[in-house]
């Protein structure tokens, strides 16, 4: 049995999501923990409620990045997990902590990458003008919001949007690709091939 540790900083929809998928579609693994680097995030009730454990590592009580990522890679491999997946983890990773999980830590960022890394997405597609905007899941590399691209999502950007409309249009997106990126990866469904990540059984990538 895969084992899946998921890491959130507040409200955790995605890894809701996530853990939701893993029972209605009696996934090959197990959700081993979720992990927060906020004592105060909204998703560890929810984790704890649905008999996932749960840890805190709190980045506040750790004098550097290095530190902090010693003691996080040290609790997330207490869990063994065969995968790590970000799901709203709002913290700067250093490139020894990325390495350790190379291949096997997935992102979602809300934004078509390689456009817009980094924060406030959603004000930026607006400001810029675009017509579409949406989601990306990703293998993390050390470099922020980069790495293979697992799925993309594509939502349009309406007249009259700001930020939190667009950003409610592109969650829903999320909740639907996310678990299913998580699967193919339980499932050894995904080949990386250079830049690209192949579905192996041609399931689509591309979510709308
Ligand atoms: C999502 O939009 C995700 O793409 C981004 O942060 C948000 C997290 O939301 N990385 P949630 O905590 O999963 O509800």
């Amino acid at each position: 049995m895969k084992r899946i540790v998921i890491l959130i900083s507040g409200r955790g929809s995605n890894m809701e999501a996530i853990v939701k998928a893993h029972a209605q579609e009696a996934w090959q693994a197990e959700i081993a923990a979720v992990i927060s680097n906020r004592p105060d995030s909204a998703g560890l009730k929810f984790a704890a409620e649905h008999g996932v454990a749960t840890a805190v590592v709190d980045h506040k009580a750790y004098p550097s990045r290095e530190a902090f990522d010693a003691e996080l890679q040290r609790v997330i491999d207490g869990f063994a997990p065969d995968l790590v997946v970000l799901a709203g983890f709002m913290r700067i990773l250093t490139p020894g902590f990325t390495r350790h999980y190379e291949g096997r830590m997935l992102n979602i960022h809300p934004s078509l990458l390689p456009a817009f890394t980094g924060l406030h997405t959603h004000e930026r597609a607006i400001e810029a003008g675009c017509r579409f905007a949406g989601a990306t899941v990703h293998f993390v590399t050390a470099e922020l919001d980069h790495g293979a691209i697992v799925a993309q999502a594509v939502v349009p950007v309406l007249d009259g949007d700001d930020a939190s409309k667009l950003a409610a249009r592109v969650l829903v997106q999320e909740h639907r690709m996310y678990p299913r990126a998580v699967r193919w990866f339980i499932e050894g469904q995904l080949r990386i091939e250079g830049e690209r990540v192949v579905q192996l059984a041609g399931e689509s990538q591309s979510f709308s």
